[in-house]
């Protein structure tokens, strides 16, 4: 029986278990460390602020993810196959990890928030006329 997610330290060991996974992934690994080239001393705290204020209802998080991912996919294009590849490591990551409510929560907020995000960057833009 495994633990569920409890508190910022479980949210610590996911963050940093799940970015260990991404960097090796041949898919979507080289969009973190060549095209974004991210500074993980950085990211990382981001995204723990970002996941204990999804799961936890803590505001610790301030930011735009939407405007991230936008600028990211001007640069190279995110779609469908880089979106599964980033949910399935996501799902085995919490897995692998835990069990239980949060644990379930974790995945079906990962899963919402990266459908609409797929679905906004993908959508075409609507033009707008002043006339
Ligand atoms: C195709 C899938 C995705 C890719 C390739 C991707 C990649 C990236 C990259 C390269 C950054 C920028 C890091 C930096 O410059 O420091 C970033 C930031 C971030 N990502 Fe993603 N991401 C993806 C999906 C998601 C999803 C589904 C979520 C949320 C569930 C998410 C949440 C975030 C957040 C919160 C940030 C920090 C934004 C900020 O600067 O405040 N990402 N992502």
């Amino acid at each position: 029986m495994k633990n569920d997610i409890h508190n910022r330290t479980d949210i610590i060991l996911l963050v940093d278990t799940f970015y260990g996974k991404v960097q090796q992934n041949i898919k979507i690994g080289p969009i973190f460390t060549n095209v974004a080239k991210v500074d993980w001393a950085h990211h990382l705290p981001k995204m723990y602020d970002f996941w204990e204020s999804i799961l936890f209802g803590k505001a610790i998080y301030k930011g735009n993810p939407m405007l991230v991912h936008f600028s990211l996919n001007d640069k190279t294009p995110l779609h469908t196959e880089e979106f599964e590849t980033w949910k399935n490591i996501f799902f085995n990551t919490v897995d692998d990890l835990f069990e239980g409510e949060n644990a379930d929560l974790i995945k079906q907020k990962a899963q919402s928030i990266a459908d609409l995000m797929h679905f906004k960057i993908n959508s075409p833009q609507p033009t707008i006329k002043i006339v």
